[in-house]
């Protein structure tokens, strides 16, 4: 049961990316497919992000496991999608000219901000393994708190580019406020007692 879930998310996380190729491949990419793939793969990392940052709160909420089981595995895809969006940018804007970089980032400095989130993300994604978990023992909780820095970043660089219409943008960070606001102690504990634990139950 909870392989089949593994593998049901597997395949939902893999749709995104199968169904914008297959946009592409069609014709379906408006005039500027690279543009099309590289907004496309960085909201698709976005929404990943508060998915996967959604996932304790839920356990907490339903006391199922299979929320925590996907949770390495759905900050994996936010992060591989991150990749997939820089890639992108590499490719279709920057056409490889890597000596133009610097002129656009004094151009357009929210791809500094995008940088510095993938940047936690990384750090965040080779240290999502047991083995990391244990080497950093206690220092590993509060290395992987980063993934709120970066989830502010990502608004900020989202904001900076769309800041003429913020309609959009302005739905992700609520929704990002409210988990934020989920994680703050004396909710988080309220979050844990909304259904009592079985044994607690029982006794009751
Ligand atoms: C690796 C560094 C990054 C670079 C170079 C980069 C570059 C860009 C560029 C060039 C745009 C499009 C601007 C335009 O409209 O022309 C953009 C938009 C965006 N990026 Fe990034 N980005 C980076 C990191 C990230 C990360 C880590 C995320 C999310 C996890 C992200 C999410 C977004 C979103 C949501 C948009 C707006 C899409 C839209 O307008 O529909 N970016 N980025």
């Amino acid at each position: 049961m909870l392989l089949a879930w593994r593998l049901a998310v597997f395949a939902a996380a893999l749709c995104p990316f199968a169904w914008y190729a297959w946009q592409v491949y069609s014709g379906n990419g408006g005039p500027e497919p690279g543009q099309y793939l590289l907004l496309n793969f960085g909201v698709t990392a976005l929404i990943l992000l508060l998915v996967t940052l959604s996932l304790t709160p839920l356990m907490k909420l339903t006391r199922w496991k299979g929320f925590a089981l996907v949770r390495r595995q759905l900050g994996l895809w936010t992060f591989s999608y991150a990749v997939l969006h820089l890639l992108c940018y590499l490719l279709f804007i920057l056409g490889l000219d890597f000596s133009a970089l610097g002129d656009d980032l004094v151009r357009r400095p929210y791809i500094i901000v995008g940088f510095a989130a993938l940047l936690m993300l990384l750090a965040l994604a080779v240290t999502s393994n047991r083995y990391a978990m244990k080497r950093l023992g206690k220092r590993w909780k509060a290395l992987h708190r980063m993934v709120y820095a970066a989830l502010a970043l990502v608004l900020l660089h989202f904001f900076w580019v769309v800041r003429a219409d913020m309609g959009e943008w302005l739905n992700y960070a609520l929704v990002a406020a409210f988990l934020m606001a989920l994680r703050i102690p004396v909710v988080s504990r309220r979050l844990s007692r909304v259904r009592p634990r079985r044994g607690v139950a029982r006794r009751g």
